[in-house]
């Protein structure tokens, strides 16, 4: 294995105030979307909910000190906008106090905060007014930002706006699959544009306030055609792509949508919720752009070629009518896959890395801001976890961000998804993620054998630089 990162790249792991803090209506917090939508029948696995999730409200201070021993950099975590602005109304300084606590304990364990304003859990009384469809709740945003930055602005230097606007527009309104569980293709059409619109206006104030490290984490692939002589394939993997990708990326990294997006998304309504000034206020310049990255996507534009090969969980979102689904398949390509169905592949990472640097000029610099594998574990006789194929998962995929690097990405940091075994929303508890274990009865903690060799590979390229 030869590793070759610059001296700086920061090296995290990640997790989502939703996933992991549990207290879902203590000092103060009241409902988020996903508090809602896991009381709808069926709408979670096993009608699980985040009421105490892994307890990270009441035990950060041990997960920091976990962070500190396994040699972390930095910790990427979400702030829940449910529990500092409850119902949108009164701030609320037991939620506030909460975040001030948790940056504190990071920075005394020399552990640098990268905060994400969100990760997907809007407070549902702005649901009950119209929720991501409603372009006035990116104006609350903004406030919601202000907030936040008024009571951390002077410790966190690292602002995320957004994690995966794709599962909160297009999974949350049109398939229905996520939280608030809606499915009517304008609506979501209209949730992209506002998460955007509300991402460049929280920017811009921030900056405005002072911050210097403003960024979005986006889930980005590599869209690939079955057969690239196919035009046919090669039809239905950029109508893909654009879904899946481009749509979120290039308003933020270009100012405005492709043509053939707009195009393809005029029918929902997409040209008429563009106003004046809306794409130069969203492409208002970054400083990072977070890539989330967990598998590629191979696509075929005969159904014929089945689609049970499809390598992501998002199936369900891309086979709703309002795409155009009936004319897309994911042929299988044969490679392993990990316990959520998606396949291994790190090449595809590094190729997706090198390509965002060569065919948009103006990319900012990149972070892995997740990646990471689900695989049931088990707890052995002598109390360990023994999780090779997550040790090599990471492994493998921390090879091909050196590979990009030397290809000429510019990346400088990487995140393991996740610190710790979590609520995989609709999937609940029981695809883990963790490099470290959290028993669900006790919440008692155990280093996963990942989480350990997580901790020789940093030293071992600390050592090298
Ligand atoms: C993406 C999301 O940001 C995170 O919340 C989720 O748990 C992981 N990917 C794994 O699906």
């Amino acid at each position: 294995m030869t590793l070759n990162f610059p001296p700086t790249f920061m090296w995290g792991s990640a997790t989502a105030a939703a996933q992991v803090e549990g207290a879902g209506h203590e000092e103060g917090k009241r409902d988020s979307v996903w508090d809602a939508f896991a009381r709808v029948p069926g709408a979670v696995a096993r009608g699980e909910n985040l009421e105490v999730a892994v307890d990270h409200y009441h035990r950060y201070r041990e997960d920091v000190a976990i962070m500190r021993d396994i040699g972390l950099d930095t910790y990427r975590f979400s702030t829940s906008w449910a529990r500092v602005l409850p119902d949108d109304g009164d701030v609320n300084q037991q939620g506030i106090d909460f975040y001030s606590r948790l940056v504190d304990e990071l920075l005394e364990a020399g552990i640098l905060p990268w905060m994400t304003l969100y990760h997907w859990d809007l407070p549902q009384a702005l649901e009950e007014r119209g929720g991501w469809a409603n372009r006035e709740t990116a104006e609350r945003f903004v406030r919601y930002a202000e907030v936040m930055y008024d009571a951390l602005g002077d410790r966190v230097r690292h602002w995320t706006t957004f994690n995966e606007p794709f599962c909160s527009s297009l999974l949350g309104y049109a398939a229905g699959v996520h939280a608030p569980g809606r499915q009517e293709p304008d609506a979501a059409v209209a949730a992209i544009h506002h998460q955007h619109l509300a991402h460049g206006l929280a920017v811009n104030r921030l900056r405005e306030l002072g911050a210097e490290n403003l960024g979005i984490t986006l889930n980005l692939s590599n869209s690939i055609p079955l057969d690239a002589n196919d035009p046919v394939d090669v039809e239905a993997a950029r109508r893909f792509d654009v879904l899946q990708n481009r749509v979120f990326l290039e308003p933020i990294v270009t100012g405005a949508y492709a043509a053939d997006t707009i195009a393809d998304l005029e029918q929902f309504g997409l040209r008429e919720l563009i106003e004046p000034g809306d794409m130069q206020i969203i492409g208002t310049p970054i400083d990072f752009l977070g890539v989330n990255h967990y598998h590629d996507d191979q696509v075929s534009g005969h159904p014929a070629e089945g689609s049970d090969g499809h390598s992501g969980a998002t199936d369900r979102s891309i086979r709703s009518p309002w795409v155009g689904s009936e004319h897309l398949a994911f042929p299988s390509r044969g490679l392993p896959r990990t316990a959520m169905g998606w396949e291994v592949n790190p090449s595809g990472l590094r190729m997706l890395l090198t390509r965002l640097g060569r065919e948009y000029p103006n990319m900012p610099p990149l972070y892995v801001t997740e990646n990471g594998s689900a695989y049931d574990d088990v707890v052995s006789e002598d109390g360990r976890v023994h999780d090779p194929e997550r040790t090599a998962y990471i492994r493998d995929h921390v090879q091909a961000i050196s590979d990009a690097i030397a290809d000429g990405a510019d990346v400088r940091g990487y995140f393991v998804w996740s610190l710790l075994d979590n609520f995989e929303w609709s999937w609940g508890y029981d695809k883990r993620f963790g490099i470290v274990r959290v028993d669900y009865n006790t919440l008692e903690r155990t280093v996963k054998d990942s989480g350990r060799a997580y901790s020789e590979l940093i030293a071992q390229v600390r050592s090298e630089v």
